[in-house]
């Protein structure tokens, strides 16, 4: 029988460590639903101690989702584990996950302990985190530039302590596939009480190999996988979940492992984490890229048409992606609109089918034909707007080659109507000027992106952007058919998470 593989998913920890990713409580608590419908086995969803905001996370996340196993991160530090089992305090299944560095690098330079020392600090960690929970995960971070005998003294220490799962972070994406492999063979062999406790990988893709490091470590003994939506995390990121997913799917015969995973849910999740961390998908992104079930050259077409499996090892249905079937347009109702989104994979309550179908109409106006990418991009617009402190009443711009650009913005602000007016350097510069007048907030804008959700000339422009003010750092994202009006849209979506960031 196919051995069960655990996935270990880290989006909403190490995800969230990656550069320009801010996500607040209630976008953290969607996609651990969204993973929940996954049958991800365990959530980690955060690092308590880091921040406020983290450790609500963990909170709430705690709270809502019950079958899976909730993780939270805290250094082989007494408080760092206090505050974790506090904020897993409601978790029906808490997993306490602490970590400290056992190769020399990271003790000289960073840590400044002796191996002995860390040791000592690993053992106590995990003897503290399971007071709070039988099911305690001990990391050694940089594992894979670690002295091996060194290493596995570490993880004995850990075992003896109580440590349910260990974790074999190859923290800096450096090991290549037969050296971690070699590697996760050594601490089975060498590792006493190894046979008690579940060996994890945690693999960075620095190199382009981490979904193969995973794969092959599962191959030698591993049974947990730690991966993220999209692969997204520090730096070139961790190992994706689709991939890792798929490949044990798709090549189960020859694997002989499994995982839980609901595959029909894979796009969904990609979508979700896409839009809520304003991380792009490459096209060509294995599984969830928007052209790879797609087929260009003619000997392909003719080899799919005769039969899909000469160019086709995965179907889009597996993965809950559809190739479009139906186009809905302004002349559509609500029938085909709900049948349609239900076909995407939302389910969507009665508020929120409400002004998503407010928002495709309204579209539906100006665009005609509205595509499944509209129809995704549209929902998940409307569905999780933030709290409107801002909001835009109209906007007007007049631009050209050689006149100055200038912008009239009109804003309900907390219930009233204000408007101003500004020159710029361009329409967006110009608009931007315009609400900073209105609303006195002076922020910096750290990063702006727009994307053409689908083909055409009238596609729908998706504008995302980070902005920072003070200290805090906010994302906003805006769609409309009108570019100035989507950006517009972007940065009053940022004003407004600054202002409930100040508010909670
Ligand atoms: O990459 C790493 O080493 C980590 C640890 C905290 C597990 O993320
Ligand atoms: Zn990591």
């Amino acid at each position: 029988m196919a051995k069960k593989i655990y996935l270990f998913d880290t989006s909403l920890r190490d995800g969230e460590q990656a550069p320009g990713i801010h996500l607040n409580v209630r976008e953290k608590l969607e996609i651990a639903e969204q993973l929940d419908k996954l049958n991800i086995d365990t959530i980690e969803a955060g690092f308590p101690i880091s921040s406020k905001s983290d450790f609500n996370s963990v909170v709430e996340i705690s709270k809502k989702i019950r079958n899976r196993y909730i993780a939270a991160l805290a250094r082989a530090v007494p408080q760092d584990i206090d505050v974790a089992g506090q904020a897993l305090e409601n978790a029906v299944n808490p997993v306490i996950h602490t970590f400290i560095s056992s190769s020399d690098i990271h003790l000289e330079y960073q840590f400044k302990k002796t191996r002995d020392q860390a040791i000592v600090l690993a053992a106590d960690a995990v003897k503290r985190a399971r007071k709070y929970t039988d099911m305690v995960e001990f990391s050694a971070m940089d594992a894979t530039r670690s002295d091996r005998d060194y290493l596995c003294r570490m993880y004995e220490a850990a075992i003896k302590s109580g440590a349910k799962i260990l974790n074999v972070p190859d923290t800096v994406g450096y090991a290549l596939p037969e050296e971690y492999a070699a590697l996760i063979d050594y601490i089975i062999n060498n590792t006493a009480g190894i046979e008690d406790v579940i060996i994890s990988v945690h693999c960075h893709n620095d190199l382009g190999l981490a979904v193969a490091n995973s794969i092959l470590a599962v191959q030698h003994g591993a049974r947990q996988i730690e991966v993220s939506v999209n692969g997204i995390g520090e730096r070139a990121g961790n190992a994706a979940l689709e991939e890792v997913a798929m490949i044990i799917d798709t090549r189960k015969n020859d694997l002989n492992v499994s995982t839980g995973v609901n595959l029909k849910e894979i796009m969904r999740t990609s979508t979700l984490v896409r839009h809520l961390t304003g991380y792009a998908v490459a096209p060509n992104k294995p599984i969830v890229g928007k052209y790879v079930f797609t087929h260009e050259a003619g000997i392909h077409q003719d080899g799919m048409l005769k039969n899909r499996t000469t160019y086709e090892i995965m179907k889009p249905e597996d993965v809950g992606s559809q190739a479009s079937k139906l186009m809905l347009g302004k002349h559509s109702g609500r029938h085909a609109f709900v049948k349609r989104t239900q076909e995407l994979g939302f389910n969507l309550s009665d508020e929120e089918l409400e002004k998503a179908f407010a928002g495709f109409k309204e579209l539906a106006e100006k665009k005609g034909e509205i595509s499944d990418d509209d129809l995704k991009a549209i929902v998940n617009n409307e569905i999780r707007e933030v709290e409107e402190y801002f909001s835009l009443k109209y906007y007007q711009v007049i631009n050209g080659t050689s006149i100055k650009s200038t912008a009239t913005v009109g804003l309900e602000v907390n219930g009233n109507f204000a408007e101003s007016a500004s020159y710029g350097d361009g329409p967006v510069d110009a608009s931007f000027k315009a609400i900073e007048n209105i609303t006195g907030m002076k922020v910096m804008l750290v990063e702006y992106s727009i994307e053409a959700v689908s083909g055409g000339r009238d596609a729908i422009g998706a504008v995302k952007i980070i902005v920072r003010s003070g200290d805090v750092e906010a994302m906003g994202s805006g769609i409309s058919t009108d570019v100035i009006e989507a950006s517009i849209k972007s940065y009053l979506d940022a004003l407004n998470r600054i202002m409930l960031s100040k508010k909670s």
